[in-house]
C-alpha cells in the first residue's frame, strides 16, 4: 500500500517486482519437486510450516547435531546422509570442541560407562538436546542408574520414541508392470548370522529344526556373505525362491531391514517374528508369508513346495511391485547406524521451535 500511496509505481518497477516474484516461485518449485521419491517416501509430506523454514535454511545457519561416539566405531562420511538420503539440513559433526554450540547431541546408549563419565558436561547449555540414541530392543538395553531425566529425545525403532527410525521398505511409487522374476536355482535360503544361544534364537531353532525335516533349506553364513560386494549380495538372495527372515528376538516394531532386503531383491520372505500386523505396517501385507498364517512347521514346508509348483500362485507375491519400485538397502554391518543418524540430523533440522522462541 504504501508504495502505491507514496510515489506511485511506474511500469518496468511493477515488471521488475513482478519477475522477481515468478523467480522466487520458480525456485521454490524446483527445489521441492527435485526432491528424489527416496525422500518422499521415507518422510510424509512436510508441514507447512516446514516450508517456511526451508525457504529461511538459505541464509540461517543449519543446526548442529554432534554425534558424541561413533556407534560401533563404524565411521562414515556425513555427506552420506545427503548422497544416500537426501538429508542435508543439519550441521553434523563429531567435534567435542563445538559442544557449547551444538543445538543437539546424539549419544549412543551402548558407548555410555556405568559410572556416566562418558557423558557430555552437565548441565546442558539451556537450548540443547540431549537425543539418546540405541537400537537394541528394550529388554536388550543396558539399564544404567543415573540416566533418567537426562535426555531430552528418544531415538530408536520403536514407533512411539520421539524419532522413530523408519524401517520400511523404501520405495518410490512408479508404475512397474513388467516386472520380471529372476530364475531361481534354489528352494528356501537362510542367510545365517548369529547362531549364539544367549541372543535368544531358542524360539527360531525350535522351529527351523522342524521345519528342515520337510523341505531343503540352504544356509549361507553371512561371514561368507559380507564379503560379497553389493551386486553379488542381492544376485545371492534374487536366486532363492523363499527367504527366511527369522528374528533371533521378537519385539514389536524391531523388524530390521533384514526384511526388506530380500523383498527388493525379488524374493519372497519367510517370516517369523512380531505378529503379521505389525509386519504390515512396514512392508505390503501381501509380499511376504507369515509362519503364524500355519499350524506348524510342517504345513508351512507343503505350502512352499506347493508354491513351488504353481507358477501363478507364486507370482501373486509379486504384484505389489506393479506399484512399487523398491529401492536397494545398506547392507553393510558397518553401515547400519547411517539411517538412524541421518534421521536424527533430519529432525533436528525440523524442529528448532524452542531455539527461535529463546
Ligand atoms: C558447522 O558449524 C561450525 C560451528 O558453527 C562451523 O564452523 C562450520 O563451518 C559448520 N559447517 C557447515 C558445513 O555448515
Ligand atoms: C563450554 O562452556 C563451559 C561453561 O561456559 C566451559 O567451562 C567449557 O570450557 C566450554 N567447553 C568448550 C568445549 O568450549
Ligand atoms: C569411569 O569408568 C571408566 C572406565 O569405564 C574409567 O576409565 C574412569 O576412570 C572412571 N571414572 C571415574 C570418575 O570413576
Ligand atoms: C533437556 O532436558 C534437560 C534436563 O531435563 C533440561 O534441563 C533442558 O531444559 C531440556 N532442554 C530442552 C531444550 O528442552
Ligand atoms: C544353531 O545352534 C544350535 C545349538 O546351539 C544347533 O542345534 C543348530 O543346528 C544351529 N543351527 C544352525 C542352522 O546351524
Ligand atoms: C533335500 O535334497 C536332497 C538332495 O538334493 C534329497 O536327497 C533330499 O530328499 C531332500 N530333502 C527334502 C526334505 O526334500
Amino acid at each position: 500500500m504504501s508504495i502505491i500511496n507514496g510515489k506511485g509505481i511506474s511500469l518496468p518497477h511493477l515488471a521488475v517486482i513482478i519477475a522477481f516474484g515468478c523467480l522466487i516461485c520458480l525456485t521454490i518449485y524446483s527445489y521441492w519437486s527435485s526432491i528424489p521419491a527416496l525422500y518422499t517416501a521415507l518422510y510424509p509430506a512436510p508441514a507447512p510450516k516446514d516450508k517456511q523454514h526451508f525457504l529461511s535454511d538459505v541464509t540461517e545457519d543449519k543446526p548442529i547435531l554432534l554425534l558424541w561416539d561413533w556407534p560401533g566405531n563404524y565411521r562414515f562420511d556425513f555427506s552420506d546422509c545427503k548422497t544416500i538420503y537426501n538429508i542435508d539440513s543439519c550441521n553434523l559433526t563429531d567435534d567435542r570442541s563445538l559442544y557449547n554450540d551444538s543445538d543437539a547431541v546424539l549419544i549412543f546408549h551402548e558407548a555410555i560407562s556405568w559410572n556416566l563419565s562418558s557423558l557430555p558436561p552437565s548441565p546442558h547449555p539451556p537450548f540443547q538436546k540431549w537425543i539418546w540414541f540405541h537400537v537394541e530392543p528394550p529388554t536388550k538395553i543396558k539399564k544404567i542408574p543415573g540416566l533418567e531425566n537426562l535426555f531430552n529425545l528418544t531415538l530408536s525403532y520403536k514407533q512411539d520414541a520421539d524419532i522413530p527410525v523408519q524401517m520400511s521398505l523404501i520405495t518410490s511409487k512408479k508404475p512397474n508392470e513388467e516386472f520380471v522374476i529372476l530364475k531361481k536355482d534354489k528352494l528356501v535360503c537362510w542367510f545365517l548370522s548369529k547362531n549364539d544361544s544367549s541372543t535368544g534364537v531358542g524360539t527360531r531353532n525350535k522351529f527351523y529344526q522342524e521345519f528342515s525335516k520337510y523341505i531343503n533349506v540352504t544356509v549361507i553364513k553371512t561371514a561368507y556373505v559380507k564379503f560379497l560386494d553389493y551386486y553379488n549380495y542381492y544376485q545371492t538372495m534374487a536366486r532363492c525362491k523363499f527367504y527366511l527372515v527369522f528374528q533371533n528376538s521378537i519385539y514389536n516394531d524391531y523388524i530390521t531391514d533384514k526384511l526388506s532386503r530380500p523383498l527388493a531383491a525379488g524374493t519372497v520372505p519367510v517370516v517369523l517374528g512380531p505378529p503379521r500386523k505389525n509386519y504390515a505396517n512396514f512392508v505390503p501385507a501381501e509380499s511376504f508369508i507369515h509362519v503364524n498364517d500355519f499350524p506348524d512347521a510342517k504345513s508351512l514346508a507343503e505350502y512352499l513346495l506347493q508354491l513351488d509348483k504353481d507358477k501363478d500362485a507364486y507370482r501373486k507375491y509379486f504384484d505389489w511391485r506393479k506399484h512399487l519400485n523398491p529401492t536397494l538397502h545398506l547392507i553393510q554391518q558397518t553401515q547400519e547406524f547411517i539411517l538412524p543418524i541421518c534421521t536424527a540430523c533430519d529432525y533436528v533440522a525440523r524442529h528448532r521451535e524452542y531455539k527461535e522462541e529463546s
